[in-house]
């Protein structure tokens, strides 16, 4: 359901050429975990929120009820993404149709909610982009954005220029959220690139002995301003993932839990209960299996997952390149490990030898490579 309005697959063209949107992927549309008060997205969001209203007396609005269906123009245009960005490629979006996609970020929204006149929001919703399979990604997964705009009175004062009264605004104030949300946690600022911010940053977490990249933030672009009808103001915006903060903060271990209805997972998450530790039901083993090809020019991994998940669903854990090499003909072989796991219960060997020949099929009759 999306803002009232059942969604289902055949509300929205399918038959359109350019159309890549699997059923497994229409099926989580309108599932909204994000606005569920007892599941941990929900719950993270809640206190994102809390600490909104705390800090800025409920000053930013909130939008949590966006249609995920939004234009091309919305998605990359308005947010300056470069007409040859990777992003707008057919590998990493999902398109309904040329000038339709599934939003593969909740920028998506900056543009049109400064048109309206908002000056400090918060947008959350679910977003989609394909990728390759691993414990922290999935197709769909859940952002909030956040923007504020400044009129010059407020950094005139300061005796800072705009950009970097944004900036160190800005900082502060994510550096405030994440306490609210971790107490103490080692965190770092990482200088990068989008398109939309100039400066921009990312907020790293140290969880599981690596660094786990949150949030991506900066100064908003100018001419996102200018075209929205702010001349004279600056902003900033970020953009946060909120699976990866909520697998640190309730330690889920994979990323495929949040969509489980399994009671034993449902059932430990209450309203307003921030970082309950998450006690896992099931430690059941693994299973590889290895699978060879000769690759063609058209090969992707995001191409080969997306045919994983298709047959085997949430019960694919990982897919891995395991080698990689090119003969003297000039043909190059890959061989991807496949694991396989359920979240809930043991595998039969039987089920997965028939999973990985299903596998084997459709990568054969769909991705143009000869199974070696
Ligand atoms: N849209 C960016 C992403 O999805 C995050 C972001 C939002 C970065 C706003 C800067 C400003 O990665």
């Amino acid at each position: 359901e999306i803002g009232g309005v059942r969604i289902g697959k055949d509300d929205v063209v399918r038959d359109d050429p350019t159309n890549n949107v699997p059923d497994s992927i229409f099926s989580k549309l309108g599932l909204q975990l994000h606005r569920r008060d007892q599941h941990p997205i929900g719950i993270l969001k809640n206190a994102i929120y809390n600490y909104f209203d705390a800090n800025y007396s409920a000053k930013f609005v909130k939008f949590d009820d966006l249609c995920p269906i939004v234009s091309t123009k919305a998605n990359f245009d308005d947010v300056l993404v470069p007409a040859d960005h990777v992003s707008r490629s057919y590998n990493d979006t999902y398109y309904i149709d040329a000038q339709t996609v599934l939003r593969c970020h909740t920028s998506a929204h900056q543009a049109e909610l400064l048109r309206r006149g908002n000056t400090h929001f918060l947008v959350t919703g679910d977003v989609y982009r394909r990728d390759s399979i691993d414990s922290t990604h999935y197709p769909v997964f859940h952002q909030m954005e956040g923007v504020r705009v400044f009129s010059p009175n407020e950094w005139e004062a300061s005796g800072m220029d705009a950009t970097t009264y944004a900036a160190e605004d800005l900082k502060k104030c994510l550096e405030g959220l994440a306490r609210h949300l971790f107490g103490a946690v080692e965190m770092r600022w990482v200088d990068t690139y989008f398109p939309f911010t100039n400066p921009s940053f990312e907020l790293e977490i140290y969880f599981q002995e690596k660094w786990l990249e949150v949030l991506g933030c900066g100064v908003m672009e100018q001419e996102i301003l200018k075209r929205s009808g702010n001349l004279d103001k600056v902003a900033w915006a970020f953009g946060l993932g909120l699976e990866r903060l909520a697998m640190v903060l309730f330690e889920i271990p994979d990323i495929r839990l949040f969509w489980s209805s399994d009671e034993r997972f449902t059932s430990q998450f209450s309203k307003g209960q921030l970082g309950v530790k998450f006690k896992p039901f099931s430690k059941f083993p693994p299973c590889y299996k290895d699978m060879s090809f000769w690759i063609s020019d058209s090969f992707t991994e995001n191409n080969l997952c997306e045919i994983v998940r298709a047959v085997a669903g949430d019960l694919v854990e990982e897919v891995q390149l395991i080698d990689n090499f090119t003969n003297k003909k000039g043909m190059t072989s890959h061989c991807y490990r496949i694991a396989y796991r359920s979240m809930e219960r043991s595998l039969t060997d039987e089920e997965i030898n028939q999973l990985q020949g299903n596998v084997r099929e459709e990568v054969q009759s769909k991705l143009n490579v000869v199974l070696r």
